[in-house]
């Protein structure tokens, strides 16, 4: 049986972050294990660039639409390309097969009479392309998911049955319920579906950055919802609406989303699919959310780390390894840099990379680098019996997404064999004439190495690569199954030496997170600049002062409801009405406590607009793991006094 594999398709609206990495790594991993097994497998990657969104920034960046969508798409590209993601194609919905086959869907949709034309009223969230009910709006006006202002939308739109589906929608869930994956989200999918589904609207003529009406319609006035354009791309991409060519993959078996996107995935998509009579996809996995230092990533704070700068410093391979190591499929993870050197130290230098540099010394001095299994069946059978164990343990933590819990099982293996040379003891049976005992030892550890390595080339495909060369045999389905199904041993050859494959790290290699602070707007290139490592970005001392910091006093301060991190201040500068800066410094200071204390202002920020509220100014703070505290003058001044 064949199987397909997706990641979303990346919105074109700026380049790639950690987030996008972590979900293409997944993926990515998931196709090569599935090829590795031999399985025929196609895996699609790509870009979303249609929508109010992608047209309002290609305008902020005054450029033509397509062009602005072009060069964003290949950044996406060519960073997959240099991280060597194994994809079959990369789609973009600007494709004109795309487009024909997201027609020919609208068309069967509406002959079926699951599409009809009426009046939309609502109140939208072009940054999450969503119409929200009054309902679930804050304070009536502010959008659920991101907190931006909604706008009021009145057109006549195409409308999707989706309310027709609701019943078929639910048995699928109740049917097949590892249809959502982890099986903990399926619960809110579920509840929302249970509490009514209102029809969908599926067209727009607000905006004309979209996919045109099938011409049959005859009614150029609308282009086509974002959503039902992006869906359709994991269908559009095999041939649907063109020739087919690739239909045989379908239906997908595992659509990665991130746990944002699940709703879109797990309801409108199966929904859209039992319209036009095409099977469902097997699984809809949803991965949590990644934060920096335990913040969420923004432009706006300036702590979005690049996925290249990240990969540039500490390898690509490590960076893959790390990030499905360190979460629980479907949980939310924590990108720290401590985090991240622990991994590499600990589990990737002294566990793995010491272990080969261990054999390939000792073969060097016992056998001059051969290595025999003859005997590792004599000597080691406890050890062989544990790592086939544990290896058949492997397939069960794939297949539920656990790469975490699978990674741990494996290290297993690297443990079994550090474990038979501190007990054995080669070089002690070298010594006392035991020389088959000592080379058995050094021939199980070499054994290990070659099945791990398979097993680990889903995830560090380059690395395991390097070590299967050292021991002389090539990752591919036929070693797959000799050494890990069929459990043979590795046939008598010459270990090769090879640089150490995982350098201790001593210290971070890319500057730290700036300190949050959420009232900060900052445009993507200055936000680009606090986090870029090269000497030339050294400011001028002209372009410090282009900032003003100033002395002021917090006369009044409230929380904001709704807000674990924020709090409403009233600021005297000195000027003539007091600013209201709106801080993320709840978690570290009660509103009280803030009243009559100085604190350091910019002053010149953009006002910018938070939950609602404008804040004119930004706090200075400094943050470390123990917390954050305010900056302030050492001795009282006089407010409005420049700071510089
Ligand atoms: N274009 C839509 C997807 C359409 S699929 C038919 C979209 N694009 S996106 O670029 O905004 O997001 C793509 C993916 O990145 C989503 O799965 C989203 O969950 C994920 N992430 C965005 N920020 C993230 C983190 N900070 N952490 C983890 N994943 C995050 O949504």
């Amino acid at each position: 049986m064949s199987k397909y594999i997706t990641t979303p398709i990346y919105y074109v609206n700026g380049e790639a972050h950690i987030g996008h990495a972590y979900t293409t790594f997944m993926a990515d991993t998931m196709a090569r294990y599935e090829k590795l097994k031999g399985e025929d497998t196609y895996f699609l990657t790509g870009t979303d660039e249609h929508g109010q969104k992608i047209e309002e920034s290609a305008q902020k960046n005054n450029k033509p639409t397509q062009e602005f969508a072009d060069e964003i798409s290949a950044t996406f590209k060519n960073l997959w390309d240099e991280f060597e993601i194994g994809y079959d194609k990369f789609i973009r919905t600007t494709d004109s097969d795309h487009k024909m086959g997201v027609q020919k869907a609208f068309e069967v949709m509406y002959a079926k009479g699951d599409i009809y034309k009426d009046f939309y009223e609502g109140h939208y969230c072009v940054s999450c392309e969503t119409f929200f009910p009054e309902t679930q709006l804050i304070d009536g006006e502010f959008c659920p998911d991101c907190g931006r202002t909604t706008t009021i939308v009145k057109e006549e739109s195409y409308f999707f049955k989706l309310s027709k589906y609701e019943d078929r929608l639910l048995k699928l869930y109740e049917d097949q319920p590892d249809f959502i994956l982890p099986l903990s989200r399926g619960n809110e999918v579920v509840n929302f579906v249970k509490g009514g589904l209102r029809d969908l609207s599926v067209t727009r003529t607000s905006f004309t950055w979209g996919v045109q009406m099938p011409k049959s319609l005859n009614d150029d006035k609308h282009v086509m919802y974002v959503w039902l354009d992006a869906l359709m791309n994991y269908i559009t991409a095999l041939g649907y609406g063109k020739d087919d060519a690739n239909m045989n993959y379908w239906p997908a078996s595992t659509h990665f989303v991130g746990k944002d996107i699940l709703r879109f995935h797990a309801i409108y998509w199966p929904a859209f699919l039992m319209s036009l009579d095409i099977p469902l996809p097997k699984h809809i996995a949803a991965h949590g959310w990644w934060t920096r230092d335990g913040e969420k990533m923004s432009k706006s704070k300036g702590n979005v780390i690049a996925p290249k700068e990240v990969a540039d410093a500490y390898g690509v391979e490590n960076l893959r390894y790390f990030m499905l190591r360190e979460v629980p499929f479907g949980q939310d993870g924590d990108f720290s840099q401590r985090a991240f050197i622990d991994r590499i130290n600990s589990e990737l230098s002294n566990d793995l990379g010491n272990l080969l540099n261990r054999i390939i010394g000792m073969s060097g001095k016992y056998s001059d680098f051969e290595i025999d299994s003859v005997d590792v069946e004599k000597y080691h059978a406890k050890e062989l019996d544990a790592m086939n164990q544990a290896l058949g343990n492997l397939d069960a933590f794939m297949d539920n997404m656990q790469t975490h819990r699978y990674l741990e099982e494996l290290w297993k293996l690297f443990s079994i064999g550090n474990t038979a040379i501190t007990e054995h003891e080669p070089w002690v049976k070298m010594k006392n004439d035991k020389k088959d005992e000592a080379l058995a030892t050094v021939a199980l550890v070499a054994n290990i190495l070659a099945k791990a390595s398979i097993m680990l080339s889903p995830f560090m495909p380059r690395t395991t690569e390097t070590i299967a060369d050292a021991l002389n045999f090539k990752i591919d389905t036929q070693s797959y199954n000799e050494l890990v199904i069929d459990k043979k041993l590795l046939k008598l050859f010459n270990i090769k030496k090879v640089p150490p494959l995982f350098p201790r790290v001593e210290e971070p290699l890319i500057p730290e997170a700036p300190i949050a602070q959420p009232n900060a707007p900052k445009e993507p290139q200055e936000a680009k600049k606090d986090t870029s490592t090269d000497d030339d970005n050294l400011i001028e001392i002209g372009q410090f002062f282009e900032t003003s910091l100033k002395v002021g006093v917090v006369i009044e301060a409230e929380e904001v409801p709704k807000s674990k991190k924020l709090l409403k201040l009233q600021v005297d500068l000195g000027e003539d009405s007091p600013r209201q800066v709106v801080a993320g410094i709840k978690e570290f200071y009660s509103a009280e406590s803030l009243i009559d204390t100085q604190v350091c202002v910019v002053a010149n920020l953009k006002p910018a607009k938070l939950m609602g509220m404008m804040s004119e100014g930004m706090l200075l703070a400094a943050k470390d793991e123990d917390g954050l505290c305010l900056i302030r003058p050492e001795k009282p001044k006089k407010v409005g006094t420049p700071i510089g």
